[in-house]
């Protein structure tokens, strides 16, 4: 096995900013004080073990699994793709990835969300895969709507898919959103701006993958996810698996 090992210290750099003005909560909910930087104990080194056999046939597909195939959420499909890698640029096999999202006029089925857009009675928002050998994972589901929120005066999420990707070890999961290629709404979101780098930004705005779309059918995104990195267990001075 070449995916045990302790994990690489955290890049703070590259995370959000836990205190943004202009995201509201984010004022009373960021920490006060600076933060520690401690060494990972051995329960974060090691973590969960999923199998397929957990899953369901339809846990991947939004578009079907709330009403177990028997009818289909309104919306526009899409296929949502992409590969699990660590920072090292090797695949993560085998890790759950969870997703939830709102429904096509953005509205969540969660008892809290009161926005006009009704529940669609066929989509329930939620969906969980595991990636294959090679890292590779995909979902069906339909294009979650944008939907305005209580911040500023009149502030709105981009249309966005909540990810959740466990990794080998809790010390790897990783919690995060997809965005859609093109939606103007990215610029202007308080949360997408706690990511201070362009670059980092891009990374989660998933582009359309024409390619890999089908015809009369869906359009397809690629998401491509990559996780904090573990060194390579040293065996006899050289590194496993060499
Ligand atoms: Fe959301």
């Amino acid at each position: 096995m070449t995916d045990t090992g302790v994990l690489m210290p955290r890049r703070r750099e590259l995370q959000p900013l836990p205190y943004w003005p202009d995201y509201k909560t984010s004022i009373t909910r960021s920490p006060s004080l600076p933060l520690l930087s401690m060494e990972s104990t051995p329960s974060e080194e090691a973590g969960p073990r999923f199998g397929h056999s957990m899953l369901g046939p339809l846990d991947n597909n939004l578009i079907l699994n709330y009403t177990q195939g028997q009818a289909a959420a309104v919306g526009e499909r899409v296929r949502v793709h992409g590969r699990v890698l660590d920072e090292t640029g090797r695949p993560v096999p085998q890790t759950l990835i969870e997703i939830w999202q709102a429904n096509a006029g953005g509205r969540y089925r969660h008892i809290k969300d009161t926005y006009f857009a009704p529940l669609d009675p066929n989509f329930g928002g939620c969906g969980r895969t595991i990636t294959d050998e090679n890292g590779f994972y995909e979902f069906m589901t339909i294009r979650p709507g944008a939907y305005p929120w209580p911040n500023r005066a009149n502030d709105w999420r981009p249309m966005h898919i909540h990810f959740s990707i466990f990794g080998h070890s809790f010390g790897q999961r990783l919690i995060s959103q997809m965005y859609f290629e093109g939606d103007p709404l990215i610029e202007r979101c308080p949360i997408a701006a706690t990511i201070r780098s362009r670059s980092q930004l891009d990374r989660l705005v998933a582009p359309l993958d024409m390619q890999n779309s089908r015809a009369m059918d869906y359009l397809a995104y690629k998401f491509d996810i990559v996780l904090r990195g573990r060194r390579q267990t040293m065996f006899e001075n050289k590194p496993e698996g060499m």
